[in-house]
């Protein structure tokens, strides 16, 4: 495994995403290294494969009394101790506090199903089919303070098919997503990818 960027990875839930990005660090595409996982919720399937893969796993869970602030400002410590230079959200449910934005500026990356700035938030691909688009698909993009707002570093177009339902299409979408979150992935690895405003350049 080559050493490369010290990464962290946000979840809440299944983790494909996460087991995307990590099958590609175990090939050597991808130069950096997961070494922490965090999760706010302590069921979260994903922390088991990264659990029998020796990611260290860190699990907070938000108390009522606890302000997003205070909340993010606890995993911000943990990040730190760690010397993490990119944080990758991977089905994370928890919007980011500003603080911990403007920390790791165009260094967390998130994933969304839909074609952004389409259909942001929760339950993108059955707005897709309800708003009845042809086209939808996935973006990785750079976290700003908004919902799925920040610059866009890569997105793939799905089709819709007359006989999709919600499932069918989340799950050609997912098949896309395992394919260019790796790849924006390696690309911040690599140094390769510049912000100038709202446009994200890659190197060649
Ligand atoms: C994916 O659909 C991703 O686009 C969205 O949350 C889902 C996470 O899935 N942000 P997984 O946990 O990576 O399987």
């Amino acid at each position: 495994m080559i050493e490369g960027k010290r990464i962290a990875v946000f979840i809440s839930g299944r983790g494909s995403n996460f087991k995307a990005i990590m099958e590609e660090i175990k090939k050597g595409t991808i130069k950096g290294r997961i070494v922490l996982v965090v999760s706010d919720n302590p069921d979260a399937p994903g922390l088991s494969y990264a659990r029998e893969n020796n990611i260290e796993c860190a699990v907070f869970k938000k108390k009522n009394s606890d302000s997003r602030s205070e909340y993010f400002k606890k995993i911000i410590s943990e990040l730190k101790m760690k010397n993490i230079e990119l944080i990758i959200l991977a089905g994370f449910m928890k919007i980011l506090s500003p603080y911990i934005v403007g920390l790791y500026r165009n260094r967390i990356l998130n994933i969304h199903p839909a074609l952004l700035p389409s259909f942001p938030g929760e339950h993108a691909q059955k707005k897709a089919l309800d708003h009845g688009v042809k086209y939808s698909g996935c973006t990785v993009h750079f976290v700003d303070e908004g919902v799925d707002s920040g610059p866009i570093i890569a997105q793939k177009a799905v089709a819709v098919k007359d006989g999709d339902t919600e499932q069918t299409l989340s799950d050609r979408i997912l098949e896309k997503e395992h394919v260019i979150y790796p790849e924006a992935v390696r690309l911040f690895c690599d140094n390769m990818l510049s912000v100038k405003g709202r446009r994200v350049f890659t190197k060649m």
